[in-house]
């Protein structure tokens, strides 16, 4: 239903798109993945002409909207799009919001768009919202209400560009869903994401993007299990790391869960997984190691293999030969147990560090 020929995309100083020639069919769900500045945002917005292309040809159902003097607002109303940071109207309340769209551009009546406003916010579990302002609601309710409003126009196809990423992460499974949601109704759709296990979840195909284009599309068996272009194999083993150095027993815990956020955010770990990140996290250095060593040195390292879908947390410290699992704080233990697969001491001679705790995490949903 959608084609792209030759797409060629050139700012001033980058030219993101070179040749890029796929097709959209009907249902599919596509998960577009690469590193930043690869352009993946730059080919969503010009599948609904928020972007052009420098040259090249875009179809949508045949028609080619790239031509001159194709009226935009004809594909604004076949294609549909979420952004980031939801763009919802401050002053209006949130029905409105979802109304006038459909007004504006639709030149539905009030009723008619206020019923479909009404059922959509039903769906996504916000009726009781309708009437209160943006500002009143959290990231991921508004998100919410961004996707009602970009349904209520019954888009032929949607687009989402990174649609959970400026949530905080306790909101970010429950706009998933909601994705989720839609993909299993048979909405055609194309996500950028940096969230690989929601990516592999909810697609059909996935669209690895790099070197000037779609680099590799496959199945998201084919492209996370098995990748078969050099780039795309690199890109998917990565094992991304974060080193974290504590030296004091009241050190800044807040900006090391940002850091963990952050961290779990752009690798694609899912709120699930890196919520048993912090709670292990939490309970290990607070409770069981931080309490024992008189001048604390304790350096985490927490790695991430996209491939394996597995999460290792390594942990550092000085002072005396020390186990955790023989502290006889069991409720932290009880806790941690909870959430990790292993966990492993062994005793060390590397520089300051004398202890070793290799913890490896639970992955299943
Ligand atoms: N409006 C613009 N003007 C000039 N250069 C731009 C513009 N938009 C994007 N670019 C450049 O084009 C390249 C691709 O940008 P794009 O935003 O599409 O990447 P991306 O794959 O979405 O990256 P990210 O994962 O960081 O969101 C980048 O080098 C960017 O700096
Ligand atoms: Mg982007």
């Amino acid at each position: 239903m959608i084609e792209l020929r030759h797409i060629r995309k050139e700012y001033e100083i980058a030219t993101p798109l070179k040749d890029v020639n796929v097709t959209i069919n009907k249902g599919d769900v596509i998960s577009i993945i690469g590193p930043s500045g690869t352009g993946k945002s730059t080919l969503i917005r010009m599948i609904n002409l928020l972007e052009y292309p420098t040259s090249g040809q875009i179809f949508v159902d045949g028609e080619e909207i790239t031509a001159k003097g194709y009226d935009i607002n004809k594909v604004r109303k076949k294609i549909g799009m979420v952004f980031q940071s939801f763009n919802l109207f401050s002053h209006l309340t949130i029905i409105e919001n979802i109304m006038k769209p459909q007004i504006d551009l639709l030149k539905r009546e009030r009723q008619e768009a206020y019923d479909k406003a009404i059922n959509l916010l039903e769906i996504v579990g916000l009726k009781d919202k309708a009437l209160q302002y943006p500002d009143q609601l959290s990231g991921g309710q508004k998100q919410r209400i961004a996707i009602c409003r970009t349904l209520a126009m019954d888009p032929d196809v949607i687009l989402l560009d990174e649609p959970t990423s400026a949530l905080d992460p306790t909101m970010v499974n429950e706009v998933q869903e909601v994705i989720n949601d839609l993909a299993k109704r048979g909405h055609t759709m194309m996500i950028v994401t940096h969230e690989m296990n929601f990516a592999r979840k909810i697609s059909n195909r996935v669209f690895y993007m790099d070197q000037g284009g779609v680099y590799e599309d496959g199945t998201p068996e084919e492209i996370f299990d098995n990748p078969k272009r050099e780039r795309t194999k690199v890109f998917i083993r990565q094992l991304k790391v974060l080193a974290i150095d504590i030296n004091s027993k009241d050190f800044d815990f807040m900006s090391v869960i940002s850091q963990i956020n952050d961290y779990g955010l752009k690798n694609g770990i899912s709120p699930r997984m890196y919520n048993r990140i912090y709670s292990v996290f939490e309970e290990m250095s607070k409770e069981i190691i931080l309490p024992v060593l008189d001048n604390p040195k304790l350096k985490v390292i927490i790695e991430y293999s996209r491939k394996d879908n597995e999460v290792m947390m390594n942990m550092r410290y000085n002072g005396k030969h020390f186990n955790p699992s023989d502290s006889d704080n069991e409720l932290s233990m009880r806790i941690i147990q909870n959430s990790i697969k292993t966990i492993t001491h062994t005793t060390i001679e590397d520089g300051d560090y004398t202890n070793n705790v290799t913890i490896t995490f639970k992955n299943e949903d």
